[in-house]
């Protein structure tokens, strides 16, 4: 402790980081009115970093291989040490994450936080709910059990009910006409990599616009 309250003090010396944090983090102004509906933005945040620490543990063992995924998941959960928990906390937070953001968003449009200056912080929150749900999406088919299979087969089936480019869109997200070792590969790349990028992206975007603003006032 003593040792990174020196290494802070050496480095604040040096670039002034007491006033940036405090600006910054740890003297934000929010309203008397906020209440405590006004955290979910905040805990689904939290959650999110949860899922990406969880995740990297679990990249560690986990294989997207459909001769291999079960196995690993199966030893996950039955011999890593605490790898049930780990497995269990990513699964679990997924589902919370989704309640949370509905939640937030309940909020916002409740107090109709949506209009004017405030319309871009709701389409971004549109696209962070789209990621949200298409990172638990594409992770509910790792484990490559039956229900995930299934899960998978029924909802890549749905858009072929939009006339004309419906088949093309479920062999897109499939890649190919079933689901495959291909299709466990294309969503592995994009649960692990482009959606919680784009995430990532999106939430710098509705974190700026928000300090912009700042948070409303609610009656
Ligand atoms: C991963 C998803 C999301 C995260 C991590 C997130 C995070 C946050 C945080 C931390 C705040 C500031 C505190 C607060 O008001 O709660 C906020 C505000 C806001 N968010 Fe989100 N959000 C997400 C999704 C959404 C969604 C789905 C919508 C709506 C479609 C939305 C719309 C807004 C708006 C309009 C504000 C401004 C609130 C105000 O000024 O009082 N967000 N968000």
């Amino acid at each position: 402790m003593a040792l990174l309250r020196a290494i802070y003090k050496g480095l604040d010396d040096r670039y002034q980081l007491t006033p940036f944090v405090e600006k910054n983090i740890t003297r934000k102004w929010v309203p008397r009115t906020l209440g405590w509906a006004g955290c979910f933005g905040g805990l689904a945040f939290l959650l999110f970093v949860i899922q990406v620490y969880t995740g990297i543990l679990l990249l560690i063992y986990y294989k997207p291989d459909p001769a291999r995924a079960w196995d690993s998941v199966t030893f996950i959960k039955s011999n890593v040490p605490m790898g049930w928990l780990i497995q269990r906390v990513h699964a679990v937070g997924a589902d919370v994450m989704i309640v949370l953001v509905l939640m937030h968003m309940a909020r916002i449009a409740y107090y109709k936080i949506y209009r004017s200056p405030r319309e871009l912080h709701w389409l971004s929150g549109i696209i962070l709910l789209s990621l949200t749900a298409g990172m638990a999406f594409t992770g509910y088919l790792l484990p490559w059990t039956n229900l995930s299979y299934w899960g998978a087969s029924v909802a890549t089936e749905i858009p072929t009910a939009i006339p004309v480019i419906g088949e093309q869109i479920s062999i897109w997200a499939r890649r190919g006409p079933n689901i495959s070792g291909e299709t466990l590969g294309f969503f592995f790349a994009m649960h692990i990599w482009v959606l919680p990028g784009a995430a990532v992206i999106f939430m710098g975007i509705h974190f700026t616009m928000i300090r912009r603003t700042g948070i409303s006032k609610p009656l």
